[in-house]
């Protein structure tokens, strides 16, 4: 079965084909960092502008690329929330547009569950379910566990900030360029992640929720003082690389705590990565070498971040086994709850 995916949730125009949900045939992503890199973060209104002008040349791409024709499309898959309302759209209309027009099913796709989907596309050896799965990426932290390829519950999430927020906004008050994880992570390889004493965020009762605004507040007053003002600082380069080794030093612990103390309580052996965040190779060797005896389910580095692979991948799977397609008026959704564990 080929199954075209779209991806428009946020600041990637993104359309690719896979073939029975794994073998991809082409994945083409449209990057808009150039046009946002100068607000210091996402602005929607000109996000959505570019979704209109590359959406059409995106998917020229992903089937020229795959050497098929529009006609041999068995499925049209889309990435139909969470994100940015007016990004969503985009998407979603393509790939009405393009089922209607071609008299195909269509099938609505929840980008989160998919950044999951992912790590099982990326990877030969096949998971047990159920097994915990980890998001990780700009807009979502959460432990959820996976009882297929499409069917999760939540175990716990972010009460505030998620972790790839608090990359980017600890970046931003160290005056370094959109996203800021990967500047972040750079910066940490030459510091120190004591240096800085910098606590994670608990919530009470909740032991496997995670909250990060507050390690951004802490910091924000560690390089500027309690009375400082929300904007960003020029250090020592010495004292940038600490600052950036010591957030990155405590986030990471904390995640990995809570992953552990949960596949423990869920009785799970193997744990399934997600989300923008997972390209971090220092997270990666962490999680190696404080969770070996986890069976770790990665994303390639190619399907880490934003892209319609995983969501034609995952489309494949919510259309096989629902049998048929969405309705033409499935609506887009800036925010899709999981449900509840
Ligand atoms: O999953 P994603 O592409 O978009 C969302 O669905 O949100 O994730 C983007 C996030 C950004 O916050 C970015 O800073 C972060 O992933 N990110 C990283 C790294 N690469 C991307 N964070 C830490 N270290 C990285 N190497
Ligand atoms: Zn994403």
């Amino acid at each position: 079965m080929l199954v075209l995916g779209i991806e428009s949730t946020c600041d990637e125009t993104a359309c690719a084909i896979v073939k029975d949900g794994k073998t991809i045939l082409s994945n083409i992503v449209s990057s808009q960092i150039d046009l946002h890199n100068e607000f210091g973060g996402v602005v929607p209104e000109l996000a959505c502008r570019r979704h209109v002008d590359v959406m059409i040349p995106v998917i020229d791409a992903a089937i020229k690329e795959a050497n098929v024709s529009i006609e041999d499309i068995d499925l049209f898959a889309v990435a139909h929330g969470p994100g940015l309302i007016g990004a969503l759209l985009i998407g979603l209309h393509a790939a009405k547009g393009l089922a209607l027009a071609l008299n195909k099913p269509f099938i609505g796709v929840n980008h989160v569950e998919a950044h999951l989907y992912a790590a099982l596309m990326s990877n030969q050896e096949e998971v047990v379910f159920p097994c915990l799965g980890v998001v990780l990426s700009g807009g979502h932290t959460a432990l959820v566990l996976m009882h297929s390829n499409d069917q999760c519950t939540l175990i716990s999430q972010t009460v505030d900030d998620a972790i790839g927020e608090a990359f980017d906004k600890v970046a931003k008050l160290l005056g370094l360029p959109y996203p800021g994880g990967p500047e972040i992570e750079k910066l940490a390889r030459q510091g120190n992640p004591l240096k800085y004493p910098f606590k994670s965020g608990n919530v009470k009762g909740r032991p496997l929720d995670f909250s990060f605004s507050g390690l951004k507040t802490s910091v924000l007053y560690s390089i500027q003082g309690q009375n400082c003002r929300d904007q960003p600082i020029s250090l020592p380069y010495n004292d940038l690389c600490d600052v950036a080794a010591s957030f990155q030093y405590v986030a990471v612990n904390d995640i990995i705590k809570k992953t552990i103390a949960a596949a423990n309580q869920y009785h799970c052996n193997s744990i399934v990565f997600g989300g923008g965040v997972t390209n971090n190779q220092y997270l990666r060797d962490r999680f190696s070498e404080k969770a070996g005896h986890l069976k770790q389910f990665w994303p390639t580095l190619g399907l880490s971040l934003d892209n319609a692979a995983m969501i034609a991948g995952l489309g494949y799977h919510i259309y096989s086994r629902k049998q048929v397609g969405d309705m033409l008026d499935l609506e887009a959704m800036t925010r899709i709850p999981f449900a509840s564990g």
